[in-house]
């Protein structure tokens, strides 16, 4: 085994203890240094410092007289100190250590007046959308954004410890991997000057990649090569989307995890995929309790001001725990639109889409019916109608659906898209002619069905949506550090 020298220790900045680590042990005078931002200070005496490992605050004791107005007039909401001192059994109720403080040393001053997140009137999520640079310092988002660590972490340990490759796919492409269009484009040509060719369309030979170029929506196609020679990869990172979708589930910018896997089929991929989601949720939940009870508590208060019917019946770590321990529903697409068409909402009119029949796409009203009235769990959709799915899916015998599949969350809707790839040439190259795919341009995602082509399949897991699903926070714009939406790009 490899051992390293440990450094010596000469006298260093940072010798502090955290606050979550300093919380597990048992005061007995130990002497220690703490490094955080003042949440409040009360009595010119008792300081609560948070320093972001932990939503509890250690109270910190400035002994009367011991320390000089001077001082005490800078110990502000949010100034940051670092505090040396001795922990003790705590007098008071609801702490159990307090830190008499030895020295206090402001590191940074903060102007109370002008701080914008003063406690006293508790500032709302589309308040702190506006102040997103500072909202890490909020409990909420303090236990959001260490959930969202826990769930990238449990993401990597899920597949690294299965022999995935993780891969890292091209963020500029000249490829539309969903073909639905919605793509940002990537040029330096000039807007006053820009080139064009003799038909009057601008000359992208004279771009810098001397091509038209995006940013990619999906690592799947560079995936599939992966794939087709390590056997499993995944993909983690930022995909971009520029559809005008102003809802609490769509961002322009989202991060995407994309497994692909060799010698797979529909049902392999489905198996995967509920496996992993389980294993990402019982990662927070062993890891991440103390937050996710935060935000389970948080969900309740925000629900209390909702009519009854609409509050969730079991609370965030109940729904949790109720995805664990029970299978998903898995049913094809025909079953589901039956089960649509029968229902009493649709003869009651209560859709805004009413179901029209077979082929039609699910509106995310419909998939929520069948999520949350109907199953009242997880539920995987399979086999859908070709019409309304990507080029690359594999054609079903029936020769009308696809081996594609769609996981439904409550309260989320579509978390994932996946499916089996078409991996017959011939098939997939008629496919592709019939979706105006242009083939040439495509040339080296079919040379992996022209050298030792598999059955293979993967699928696509919207990280946000799913840090949305585990802390039960309603709009998608609260689980990203900085979201980019229509008209909004602050930061
Ligand atoms: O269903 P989608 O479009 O599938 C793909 O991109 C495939 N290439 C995946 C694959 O098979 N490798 O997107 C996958 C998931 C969706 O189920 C959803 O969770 C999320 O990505 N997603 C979005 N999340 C936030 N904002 C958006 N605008 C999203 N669009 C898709
Ligand atoms: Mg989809």
């Amino acid at each position: 085994m490899l051992t390293f020298a440990p450094l010596k220790r000469r006298k260093m900045f940072n010798n502090r203890i955290k606050i979550k680590e300093l919380l597990a042990m048992e005061p007995a005078g130990q002497e220690v240094i703490v490094m955080g931002w003042v949440r409040s200070f009360r009595n010119n005496q008792f300081i609560a410092l948070n320093d972001g490992s932990t939503n509890n605050n250690i109270q910190v004791v400035a002994g009367l007289g011991q320390f000089g107005d001077e001082l005490l007039k800078r110990i502000t909401t949010s100034a940051s100190l670092k505090v040396t001192g001795t922990i003790v059994p705590s007098l008071g109720k609801g702490q159990k250590m307090d830190l008499n403080a030895t020295t206090i040393e402001i590191l940074g001053d903060s102007d109370a007046e002008k701080y914008p997140l003063q406690l006293k009137n508790r500032p709302t999520l589309e308040y702190l959308r506006e102040k997103a640079h500072l909202r890490f310092r909020t409990n909420t988002f303090g236990s959001v954004f260490r959930v969202r660590h826990a769930l990238a972490f449990a993401i990597h340990k899920f597949f690294n410890d299965k022999g995935f490759v993780y891969m890292h796919t091209p963020i500029i492409t000249g490829s539309d991997a969903e073909g639905a269009g919605e793509l940002f484009r990537v040029t330096t040509l000039p807007f006053d000057k820009t080139p064009r060719s003799e038909d009057g369309s601008v000359n992208f030979k004279e771009d810098f990649f001397g091509r038209a170029t995006n940013l990619t929506v999906s690592g799947q196609l560079e995936g599939e090569l992966g794939a087709t020679a390590f056997g499993d990869i995944y993909t983690f990172g930022p995909t971009f989307r520029a559809e005008n979708s102003n809802t609490t589930r769509h961002l322009a910018e989202f991060w995407m995890i994309e497994p692909e896997m060799a010698f797979y089929d529909l049902e392999d991929n489905m198996n995967l995929a509920e496996e992993f989601i389980k294993y990402i949720i019982k990662y927070a939940i062993d890891n991440n309790k103390e937050d996710l009870e935060f935000l389970a508590q948080r969900l309740a208060d925000e629900e209390k001001q909702l009519p009854q019917d609409k509050r969730s019946e079991m609370g965030l770590m109940g729904k949790l725990e109720f995805v664990l321990n029970n299978d998903f529903e898995r049913l094809t697409y025909t079953d589901a639109i039956d089960i649509l068409k029968e229902s009493n909402y649709n003869k009651k009119k209560k859709f805004q889409y009413g179901i029209t029949g077979w082929g039609m796409d699910l509106q995310s009203e419909h998939e929520r019916y069948l999520v949350e009235k109907h199953f009242k769990k997880p539920v995987i959709l399979y086999n859908y109608p070709g019409a309304i799915k990507a080029f690359y899916m594999r054609q079903n015998d029936d020769g009308k659906t696809v081996a594609a599949m769609d996981i439904l969350a409550p309260g989320i809707g579509e978390i994932v898209g996946g499916s089996q790839r078409e991996e017959r040439l011939d098939k997939l190259e008629a496919r592709m002619k019939e979706m105006h795919i242009p083939i040439e341009e495509m040339w080296w995602y079919l040379d992996t069905r022209r050298f030792g082509t598999v059955p293979h399949a993967g699928f696509g897991l919207g990280f946000e949506r799913m840090v949305q699903f585990v802390t039960g926070m309603t709009n998608i714009r609260d689980v990203i550090a900085f979201p980019r939406a229509p008209g909004s790009a602050e930061f």
